[in-house]
C-alpha cells in the first residue's frame, strides 16, 4: 500500500503545478556584496520552461531556452544562476560585487507552456561613504548613507560600533543636513565601524557599514592614558601620530592639576630614546632618563598637522617601594608598593625573582596584596622582590626591591668580612688605649723628671716642652710666693 503513496508523491513532484505567481519584491544589498534576486518557481515541466532575467530596458541578463541551453546577456557579466539550482526549479540570480548603478528593477519571467509569470524585483544598493576618506582630527567630516534607488518612506538610522547613535547628542557634534547625511568635526572618538540602517514601516530592511579612520595621535589613544614608571628608571612618554603624517613644531609640556604649565624635568630628552636616529617623522615621543618621585603628573604633547593643532595628554604614574625597617636586627621588614596614582590598579602581588646560573630568571609567586613582610635573615638569599600591579587589562607595571638595600643585612651575608672588621676595630681600640695609658704614665714620670724613654720623648716633644715651660714658670711663681 505505501508504495502507491510514494509513487503518487513522486508523480506530484515531477508534474506538480507551477508554485510561483507574478509578484513584486524588494532586495537591499550593501555595495560590494553579493545580491540575491529571488525567483523560485516550479513549472509543470522543468526542462520545457523558458526562463528570462531582464533588467528594465537594458535587455537580457540571463536566459534558458526551451531546449535547455543557458545564455548570458551582454550586461550580465557579474550575474550567475547556478546550474545545480536550475535543475530543481530555482532561478534566483546572484549579482557579484554589486555596484550602486546595479540598483533598479529586474524581472524574472517564467514561461510555462502558454503561461507567463513575471516576478519583479527591485534591487536597492546601500552605501556609506566618508569624505574625506581618512580625515585628520578636527577637520570637517561628512558621513553619507545612500540608497539607490531611494525607497519612499524609508528611515535612516546610524550605529557606531554597534551602538545606536543619536546625532543630536553632544558626543559626536553632528548636524544632519539631509536625510542620511551626518556632518561634523572628526574626532578620535569617531573611529570604528559606522553602519547605516534602512528601515521602512518599523522593519529593518538593510544596512551598510564602513570603517572610519581618523588620522591624528594614535598613541596614546586618549587623554586618559596612564604611563607607569619605576622611580629611578627611564620611561618613554609616547606621542605617535598616524603613519605618514609629518607633525610640525612638536612641543612637550608638563601641567599641574589646574592645567597651568610647569617646568619640564631636565632629563626629558628625545635623543636618548633607544631607536632615536631611526624614528619616523610621525613619532615625536621623548624619554625621561631617570624618573624622580616628584615627576608624576600630567604631560602633554602637541604638534601641527595639515594646519590643525593636535594635542594629547597623558598621566605619568611613578612607582617605588616604601621600606619600613625597624632598627632591631631580628625584626621583619615591611615593603609597601607605592604609586602616585592607584586609580587604575585592581590587584597587587609580590613575586620573588632569582637569577639562575644559566642566565635565566625563575619567578615564584610570593603573596597577594600591596604589603609584603620579609625576614631579613631567612629571606636574605633572594635576588629581588618584584611588586606587580594589575589593572582590568592585565599587568600595568612593576617595582623591584633588592634585599641588598636592607641595612644590617651586610653583616649577616658576609660573616668573614664582618669578623675582620671587628678584629681591626678591636686592635685599633687597644692601640689607642695603650697610647693613652703610655701618655698618662709618661706624664707621671715626667713630673718626677725621670726620662727613661728618650724615643717617646721626641714624639711628644712639643707638648712636653710646653708643659716644661709651664712647670718652670710655676716653680718661679712658687719661689716668688715664698
Ligand atoms: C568593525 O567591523 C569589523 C568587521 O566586521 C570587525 O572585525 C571589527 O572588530 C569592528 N570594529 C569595531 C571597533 O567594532
Ligand atoms: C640627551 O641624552 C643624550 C644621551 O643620553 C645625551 O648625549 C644628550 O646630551 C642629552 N641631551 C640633553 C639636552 O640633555
Ligand atoms: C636554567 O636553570 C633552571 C634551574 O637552575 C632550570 O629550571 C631551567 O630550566 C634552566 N633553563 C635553561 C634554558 O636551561
Ligand atoms: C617588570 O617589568 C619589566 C618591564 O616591563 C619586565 O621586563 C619584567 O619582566 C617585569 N618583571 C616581572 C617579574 O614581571
Amino acid at each position: 500500500m505505501w508504495q502507491i503513496f510514494v509513487l503518487w508523491g513522486m508523480s506530484q513532484l515531477v508534474t506538480g503545478r507551477c508554485q510561483c505567481e507574478s509578484g513584486n519584491s524588494e532586495v537591499y544589498a550593501e555595495e560590494g556584496s553579493q545580491a540575491t534576486l529571488p525567483c523560485v518557481c516550479r513549472p509543470t515541466s522543468l526542462t520545457a520552461a523558458v526562463i528570462h532575467w531582464t533588467r528594465g530596458q537594458k535587455g537580457t541578463l540571463w536566459r534558458k531556452s526551451r531546449n535547455g541551453l543557458e545564455y548570458r546577456g551582454a550586461g550580465g557579466r557579474r550575474v550567475r544562476v547556478p546550474h545545480s539550482q536550475v535543475g530543481v526549479g530555482e532561478y534566483s540570480m546572484y549579482i557579484h560585487g554589486v555596484r550602486t548603478e546595479d540598483g533598479g528593477k529586474y524581472t524574472c519571467m517564467v514561461q510555462d507552456g502558454e503561461k507567463h509569470i513575471f516576478n519583479k524585483v527591485t534591487l536597492r544598493v546601500i552605501k556609506v561613504s566618508v569624505s574625506p576618506p581618512e580625515p585628520v582630527e578636527h577637520s570637517k567630516i561628512k558621513l553619507a548613507c545612500s540608497v539607490h534607488p531611494w525607497p519612499a518612506g524609508a528611515t535612516v538610522s546610524w550605529e557606531h560600533n554597534e551602538k545606536t547613535v543619536n546625532p543630536k547628542s553632544s558626543a559626536y557634534a553632528f548636524s544632519t543636513a539631509r536625510v542620511g547625511v551626518l556632518e561634523g568635526k572628526a574626532s578620535e572618538s569617531m573611529m570604528g565601524n559606522w553602519s547605516c540602517v534602512i528601515s521602512s514601516h518599523g522593519m529593518k530592511q538593510g544596512n551598510a557599514a564602513t570603517a572610519l579612520t581618523v588620522r591624528g595621535i594614535v598613541n596614546p589613544s586618549s587623554d586618559s592614558v596612564k604611563v607607569y614608571a619605576e622611580v629611578g628608571s627611564a620611561v618613554t612618554l609616547p606621542c605617535v601620530f598616524s603613519n605618514g603624517l609629518t607633525p610640525s613644531h612638536p612641543v612637550w609640556e608638563r601641567l599641574d592639576a589646574g592645567g597651568s604649565i610647569l617646568p619640564l624635568p631636565p632629563s626629558l630628552n628625545r635623543s636618548s630614546l633607544p631607536s632615536f636616529p631611526f624614528l619616523p617623522p610621525w613619532d615625536v615621543s621623548v624619554q625621561m632618563g631617570e624618573v624622580g618621585q616628584v615627576d608624576g603628573g600630567r604631560y602633554r604633547c602637541s604638534a601641527t598637522v595639515e594646519g590643525y593643532s593636535l594635542a594629547r595628554e597623558m598621566q605619568l604614574v611613578t612607582a617605588h617601594v616604601l621600606i619600613n625597617e625597624p632598627s632591631t636586627q631580628k625584626a621583619t621588614v615591611t615593603l609597601t608598593c607605592h604609586l602616585s596614582d592607584t586609580s587604575e590598579v585592581t590587584d597587587w602581588d609580590w613575586v620573588l625573582v632569582n637569577a639562575n646560573p644559566n642566565n635565566t630568571q625563575s619567578v615564584s609567586s610570593i603573596q597577594k596584596g600591596r604589603v609584603l613582610r620579609i625576614n631579613r635573615v631567612t629571606d636574605r638569599n633572594a635576588d629581588q622582590w618584584v611588586c606587580r600591579f594589575h589593572g582590568k587589562q592585565g599587568v600595568l607595571g612593576n617595582v623591584t626591591y633588592h634585599p641588598s638595600q636592607m641595612s644590617g643585612l651586610r653583616g649577616e651575608t658576609e660573616p668573614e668580612a664582618s669578623s675582620k672588621t671587628v678584629l681591626v676595630f678591636s686592635l685599633g681600640f687597644l692601640l689607642v688605649a695603650l697610647l693613652v695609658l703610655g701618655q698618662m704614665y709618661r706624664n707621671h714620670r715626667r713630673r718626677k723628671m725621670i726620662l727613661q724613654y728618650p724615643a717617646m720623648e721626641t714624639i711628644v716633644h712639643t707638648t712636653a716642652n710646653e708643659r716644661e715651660e709651664r712647670e718652670r714658670s710655676r716653680v718661679k711663681e712658687d719661689k716668688t710666693f715664698k
